[in-house]
């Protein structure tokens, strides 16, 4: 078979095997190339960051460690007894493993059926129209692929701290968070964004102590204010303790086997050294693009002072014919967006339009209670000058969030002073995830609160509560 192809995708996690599958579809001759080794198969791990070591791993925990919480916390309210549970984290691991192979699997079953090639190796781009596959360490385990359109996907890996290097045992990052064999003593987590308060959750939920230092005033700092103080006030009645405004400043592993502890060094708020022992601690500091392992800078890309990989409105890079979508250009690093643009891109290169809108990717923290928000938050719309109004409505006053004792939220859109068009919102409780996807369809097409305010929502549902939150947008709040 020949070495040439429409398109060459270096990275095969969501944003760069949704392009594959698209461009495919579209009639593409596609390859794409995974340097992601896998275990007992010559052919590579397909899936990236959020099949392997992110998304799905971590939602798998969030799933089994909620239901021992609730087994734990809650059963004995709804009259079940079963006694005191008991945890088998090699159980609850091997879960985990099984879900992420099954969808890994499923995704080289997606590239069979698409007749994709997947190439396994570390890519590098060499110039316009050129890859090269490295699949060894020798010179001679190099190879070079040509095509027409050259996508870069290659994600992410977590920022590490200079003082606080990571061992992988008492100083670690997510990819080890998703594994640990035991459930530690004390965690301090670093950093108090998404992975901190997931990840935080789930070792809390499991008995861990677990203390979150954060370098701002606020956990979560792109959340509305009153919604990261509400999801703190919640996590913190289930054990966590957070440390706002407190600056790491070193940290050091003393003891052996069994004995050792990180003994963290910190400054707070009024410059006082604050100081924490735990027997591990996550960094989760945020993610940086991975853009030196693949010769993007011999090959001429332009790279962002942020470490992005540079790009226009087409995702076009400053070299012709080379494309980059996914964690590493600018956005929020998120599956369903590299997802989106994965689709957007192959189109554009099929000669379609440009239909994704930036403006409308929505967020979700997967804790307990879920945070799910779209569009701009009551601070943004001030900072941009424009009025809006806003309509709240809390779950204590729906009856489907009564029966299901989950009470603790609330949600709040906010639209337009003068358009009622809906602009943004933020959802805090039970299946926020999911109650925010009306709204993001809602402002997909331009719509209002009056048009929330008049669809017909099931009764007893926690979708009522969104009903009722356009409502009060409108002053005509019915339940509160
Ligand atoms: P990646 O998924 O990072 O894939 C890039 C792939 O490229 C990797 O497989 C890598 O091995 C490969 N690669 C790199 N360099 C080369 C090279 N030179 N040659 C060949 N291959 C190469 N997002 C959500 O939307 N929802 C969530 O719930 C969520 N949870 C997360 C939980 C955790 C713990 C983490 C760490 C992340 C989470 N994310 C979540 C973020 C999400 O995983 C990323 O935004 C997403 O995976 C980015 O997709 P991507 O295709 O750009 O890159
Ligand atoms: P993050 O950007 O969400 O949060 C990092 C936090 O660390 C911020 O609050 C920041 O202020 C703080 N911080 C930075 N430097 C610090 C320091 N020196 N000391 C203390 N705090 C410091 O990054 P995180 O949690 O690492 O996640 C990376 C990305 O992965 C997220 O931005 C998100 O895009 C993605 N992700 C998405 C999930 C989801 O969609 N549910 C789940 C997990 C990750």
């Amino acid at each position: 078979m020949s070495d040439t192809y429409d398109m060459i995708i270096l990275g095969a996690g969501p944003g760069g095997y949704v392009c594959a599958i698209r461009a495919a579809q579209l009639g593409m001759r596609v390859a794409i190339v995974e340097q992601r080794a896998q275990e007992e198969s010559s052919g590579p791990r397909l899936g990236g960051t959020c099949l392997n070591v992110g998304c799905i791993p971590s939602k798998a925990l969030l799933d089994s460690s909620e239901h021992f919480a609730m087994a734990r916390d809650h059963f004995s309210e709804h009259g079940i007894q079963v006694g005191k549970p008991k945890i088998d984290i090699k159980t609850m691991m091997k879960r985990k493993e099984k879900v992420v192979d099954t969808l890994v699997g499923g995704i080289s079953g997606l590239m069979k059926k698409n007749n994709i090639t997947v190439i396994a190796g570390r890519g590098q781009l060499v110039s316009t129209g050129t890859v090269a596959v490295h699949s060894g360490k020798d010179a001679q385990d190099r190879k070079e692929y040509h095509a027409r359109h050259i996508v870069l996907a290659m994600g992410s890996t977590p920022i590490e701290l200079h003082n606080l290097p990571v061992d992988g045992t008492h100083i670690i990052t997510s990819d080890h968070a998703i594994a640990l064999s035991s459930v530690p003593k004390r965690l301090v987590v670093v950093g108090g964004g998404v992975i901190g308060l997931e990840l935080g959750s789930v070792w809390a939920r499991l008995g861990a102590e677990v203390q979150v230092v954060e370098f701002l005033p606020q956990i979560c700092p792109f959340l509305d204010a009153d919604v990261a103080k509400a999801l703190q006030r919640s996590l913190g009645k289930q054990g966590l303790t957070f440390h706002c405004s407190t600056k790491v400043q070193e940290a050091s592993v003393s003891g052996k086997g069994k004995n050792a502890h990180v003994l963290l060094r910190a400054t707070n708020s009024k410059d006082e050294s604050v100081e924490f022992e735990a027997d591990k601690v996550l960094v989760c500091v945020g993610r940086k693009p991975v853009t030196e392992s693949a010769g993007l800078s011999d090959a001429g890309v332009t790279i962002s002072e942020r470490g992005r990989v540079m790009v226009n409105h087409d995702f076009a890079t400053n070299v012709e014919g080379v494309y980059a979508i996914g964690d590493l250009i600018d956005g929020p690093m998120l599956a369903h967006k590299a997802e989106e643009e994965g689709v957007a891109l192959a189109e554009l290169l099929a000669g379609h339009a440009n239909t994704m809108d930036h403006n409308l990717i929505p967020n979700v923290i997967y804790t307990e209670p879920e945070v799910a928000s779209v569009g701009l938050t009551e601070a943004q719309a001030k900072e941009r000058g424009i009025a809006v109004k806003v309509g709240k409505f809390s779950y204590a006053a729906n009856g489907r969030a009564r029966a299901a004792s989950a009470t603790d939220g609330f949600v709040k859109i906010l639209a337009d002073s003068t358009s009622d068009q809906v602009l943004g919102a933020a959802i805090i409780g039970t299946r926020a995830s999911d109650l925010l996807a009306e709204i993001v369809s809602v402002m997909a097409f331009g719509g209002s609160s009056e048009d929330i305010a008049r669809t017909c929502h099931s009764h007893p549902t926690f979708s009522e509560s969104v009903k009722e939150a356009a409502l009060d947008c409108l002053g005509r709040v019915l339940h509160s």
